[in-house]
C-alpha cells in the first residue's frame, strides 16, 4: 500500500505516518526529516536547504525531487510506504508520477489555521534522534528530556509563531492545490483533525480500511 499524508504544517501527517508505519510494517518517510537530518550533518545538501526551512519556506523542487528518488528506491519501499511532506507542489506530484510511482491513497489532514498555531507552539523534538513531543498532547516523562534517547529537547525552528504563519501561508498557495490534483484522481480522502490525537488516528484509520 503506498499513501501520501497531505495536510498544512502541523495538521498532524507525521502522528499519523508513524502510526500507519507501525500499523502496516511499512515506512514512513518525511521529507522534512531527511532534510533535518542533512542540516543536522552539514551536508551538501543540507546546506542549501537550511535557510529556506528555517524561513518556513519551500527547498526547492528539484532538490526533494531528487532525495524522494533516492530514497523510494530501497528496498524497504517495495512492499509499500508512506510519504509525510512530499509531494508539496504540483510539479512534485507531477514528477512522483513520471517516476511511474503508483499511490493507492491520499489522505488529507484537515485542521484549522487558529489551531496549529496553537499546536507548534507547544511540540518539542529531539536534536538527536528526532522523536517528537508536544508539551500538552504528548508530553516527554520528564517534559524535558528524550524518552528514547536522553537529549534535552528543543523548539524547532520553525515552530516559532511568525515562521508557523509563513509556512501556513506557503501550504494555502503551493499545497493546498494538491487536493485538487488528487481529487481528479478518485484517491483522496478527507480526515477532519481532531482535538484528541487518537481520535484523529481513528478517523485515519476508518479511511484507510474503507469506512468513509
Ligand atoms: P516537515 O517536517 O514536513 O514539516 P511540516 O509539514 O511543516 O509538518 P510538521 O512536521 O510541522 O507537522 P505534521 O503535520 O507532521 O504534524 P505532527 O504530526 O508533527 O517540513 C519542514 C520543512 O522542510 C518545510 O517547511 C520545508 O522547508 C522543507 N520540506 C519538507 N518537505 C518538503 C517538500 N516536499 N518540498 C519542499 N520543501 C520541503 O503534529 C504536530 C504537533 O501537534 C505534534 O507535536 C503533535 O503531538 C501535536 N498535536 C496536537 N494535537 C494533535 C492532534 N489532534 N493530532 C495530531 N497531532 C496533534
Amino acid at each position: 500500500m503506498n499513501i501520501i499524508f497531505l495536510g498544512a504544517p502541523g495538521a498532524g501527517k507525521g502522528t499519523q505516518a508513524e502510526n500507519v508505519s507501525n500499523k502496516y510494517n511499512i515506512p514512513a518517510i518525511s521529507t522534512g526529516a531527511i532534510i533535518r537530518e542533512s542540516i543536522k550533518n552539514g551536508t551538501e545538501m543540507g546546506l542549501a536547504a537550511k535557510s529556506f526551512t528555517e524561513a518556513g519556506k519551500l527547498v526547492p523542487d528539484e532538490v526533494v525531487i531528487g532525495i524522494i528518488k533516492e530514497r523510494l528506491a530501497k528496498d524497504d519501499c517495495k512492499g509499500g510506504f508512506i510519504l509525510d511532506g512530499f509531494p508539496r507542489t504540483v510539479p512534485q506530484a507531477e514528477a512522483l508520477d513520471r517516476m511511474g510511482v503508483a499511490i493507492d491513497m491520499v489522505i488529507s489532514i484537515e485542521v484549522a489555521d487558529e489551531a496549529i498555531v496553537e499546536r507548534m507552539s507547544g511540540r518539542r523534538v529531539c536534536p538527536d534522534c528526532g522523536a517528537s513531543y508536544h508539551l500538552s498532547y504528548k508530553p516527554a516523562g520528564d517534559g524535558i528530556h528524550c524518552d528514547s534517547c536522553g537529549a534535552a529537547l528543543v523548539t524547532r525552528k520553525d515552530d516559532l509563531p511568525e515562521v508557523v504563519l509563513d509556512r501556513l501561508h506557503v501550504y494555502h498557495e503551493q499545497t493546498e492545490p494538491l487536493k485538487d490534483y488528487y481529487a481528479g484522481t478518485g484517491k483522496l480522502k478527507t480526515v477532519i483533525g481532531q482535538i484528541e490525537v487518537a481520535d484523529t488516528t481513528r478517523l485515519t484509520f476508518e479511511a484507510i480500511e474503507g469506512g468513509r
